[in-house]
C-alpha cells in the first residue's frame, strides 16, 4: 500500500503519472516523507535490483577475454556511455567515473597542482559545497592564489558583479556551484563561463543540486569541468566528472605509470569505477526511459534524457510552488536567498530559519510529524559564515524532487505551522 496521498494517476500524456513514479521506489511505500533529497535521493527497483544482478550472476574483472568478462566491461564501458548521453557530453570531451564529487573534485585538483605557474589564481565561490573548496584551497601550498567570488550579502548570492571584481588575466580556474545546496537558485552557467573564458581561466561546476532537476548540458554551456553525484538522482553512490577534450588534454592522469596518458577516462580513475556502480547507472538509464515515456526505446538517447528531465521539472513546479508559497506565508519563517517559485530561476530545496525556534527545534518537529529533513550546515560553511548563519545548527532545509507529493509538502509546512 503506498501512501494515501498518492493520486491514482495514470501516465499523462506527457509521461508516467505520481502513482505510476513512486511505485517505482519501494522506499516510498513508508509513511515517512522523504524531504531530504538534496542529501541523496531514493533508488528505483530497477537501479537496486541491477546491482544484486551484477553481484550475483556477473562479478568478475575486467578484460579478461572470457564471455563473461566481456560482458562486465561492457557494462562499465556503456556506463559511460550513458553518462556521457545523460551530460550530453559525447562530442566534446570525456566522462570520468568516481566515488563522490568530492574525490573527484581532489582527483582534479592534484591534476591541476603539476600546472601551476607562479602568479596563477584560484577563484573559489563563497556559497559552494566544501567539496569543491577544500581542493582547490590545498593549492595555495603549490604557489596559487586564492580568491573568493564574495556573497553578495543584499541578495545572498554570488553575483556577476562580484565575479567580475576577482577575475583577472592571472585567474586559471573558476570553481563554482551550479546550485547552491542550501540555496537552491540556479546560476547562469553559460554566462558565467564565458566571462571565466574571456580572461582564459577554465570553469570548474559542481553541478550536484542541478543534476537531479534538469537536464545538465555540458555542450551547450561550453563548460571545462563539470561534476556530479550520481546517488543523488536515483542512482548509485557514485560521482561523474566530465572534461572537455582540451581541458583533459593540458593535464596528466593520476592512474599508473604504465596506463597510457591517451587511455582517458581510465587515466584519471583510480582503481577503475565501481562495477555494480556501473550496471545500476546502466539501470538508471532504464527509469529515465520510463519517466520519458520511451521505456521501449531503451538504452537511452539524448532526446530521451531531455524528456525525462522535462518531466520532472514538469512535476517538480507543483511542488516547489506549494513549497515556497506555505513557507513565506508562515510569520517569523525566513527563507534564505529569498522566494521566489520561478522553475527556471530555482530548483525546490529551500533553506530557511524560523525567528522564534531554532533549527534543531524545527527539525524535531518535522520528524515527528514523520518528515525526513535535517538543519545543519549543508557543509555550505563559508555560505553560512559569509552570511552570518551559525554553523552549529545552521539552516532547516526540505529538499523535494519529482517523486514526492504536495501532500508530503503540506505535511512539513503543517508541522512548523503548529510550532
Ligand atoms: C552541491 C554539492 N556538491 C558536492 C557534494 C558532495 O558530493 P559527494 O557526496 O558525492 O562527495 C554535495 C553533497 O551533498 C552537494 O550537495
Amino acid at each position: 500500500m503506498l501512501h494515501a496521498d498518492i493520486p491514482l494517476a495514470g501516465a499523462s500524456r506527457t509521461g508516467p503519472g505520481i502513482g505510476q513514479i513512486r511505485a517505482r521506489f519501494p522506499a516510498l511505500a513508508q509513511s515517512l516523507a522523504f524531504l531530504e533529497n538534496a542529501g541523496g535521493s531514493q533508488v528505483p527497483v530497477d537501479v537496486a535490483d541491477a546491482i544484486r544482478a551484477y553481484m550475483l550472476e556477473s562479478y568478475v574483472q575486467l578484460g579478461a577475454g572470457y564471455g563473461l568478462s566481456n560482458r562486465a566491461t561492457e557494462t562499465v564501458d556503456w556506463a559511460h556511455a550513458f553518462i556521457g548521453t545523460f551530460m550530453n557530453a559525447t562530442a566534446t570531451g570525456k566522462v570520468i567515473l568516481g566515488p563522490s564529487t568530492t574525490q573527484l573534485c581532489h582527483m582534479l585538483a592534484n591534476c591541476y597542482a603539476e600546472t601551476l605557474r607562479p602568479g596563477d589564481e584560484i577563484v573559489l565561490a563563497e556559497t559552494a559545497h566544501e567539496a569543491n573548496v577544500g581542493p582547490w584551497l590545498r593549492l595555495e601550498r603549490n604557489g596559487a592564489k586564492i580568491r573568493w567570488w564574495k556573497v553578495d550579502r543584499d541578495v545572498e548570492d554570488c553575483t556577476l558583479a562580484s565575479l567580475e571584481s576577482v577575475l583577472s588575466e592571472r585567474t586559471r580556474i573558476v570553481a563554482f556551484p551550479h546550485v547552491s545546496n542550501l540555496l537552491g537558485r540556479i546560476a547562469d552557467v553559460p554566462e558565467i563561463t564565458r566571462r571565466c573564458h574571456r580572461v582564459g581561466a577554465r570553469v570548474v561546476v559542481d553541478g550536484v543540486a542541478f543534476a537531479p532537476h534538469r537536464a545538465i548540458d555540458v555542450q551547450a554551456w561550453d563548460v571545462d569541468w563539470y561534476v556530479f553525484s550520481t546517488y543523488k538522482v536515483y542512482g548509485p553512490h557514485m560521482g561523474a566528472l566530465y572534461g572537455r577534450a582540451d581541458a583533459l588534454a593540458e593535464l596528466r592522469g593520476p592512474n599508473h605509470f604504465f596506463i597510457p596518458d591517451t587511455n582517458v577516462p581510465y587515466k584519471f580513475e583510480l582503481g577503475g569505477a565501481c562495477h555494480e556502480g556501473c550496471a545500476a547507472l546502466l539501470a538508471l538509464g532504464r527509469y529515465l526511459a520510463f519517466l520519458a515515456g520511451h521505456e521501449a526505446s531503451y538504452p537511452v538517447s539524448r532526446a530521451t534524457v531531455e524528456r525525462a528531465m522535462t518531466r520532472t521539472s514538469e512535476l517538480e513546479a507543483t511542488l516547489q510552488k506549494a513549497l515556497f508559497d506555505g513557507l513565506a506565508a508562515i510569520g517569523g519563517v525566513r527563507i534564505i536567498g529569498g522566494g521566489g517559485a520561478e522553475v527556471s530561476e530555482r530548483v525546490p530545496t529551500a533553506s530557511f530559519l524560523h525567528e522564534r525556534y531554532s533549527p534543531s527545534e524545527v527539525v524535531a518537529a518535522l520528524h515527528r510529524a514523520d518528515v525526513a529533513a535535517r538543519y545543519g550546515h549543508m557543509y555550505a560553511y563559508r555560505l553560512c559564515e559569509s552570511l552570518g548563519i551559525g554553523t552549529a545548527e545552521g539552516v532547516v532545509r526540505i529538499s523535494a524532487v519529482h517523486y514526492n507529493t504536495v501532500a508530503e509538502i503540506e505535511r512539513s509546512l503543517a508541522a512548523i505551522r503548529a510550532l
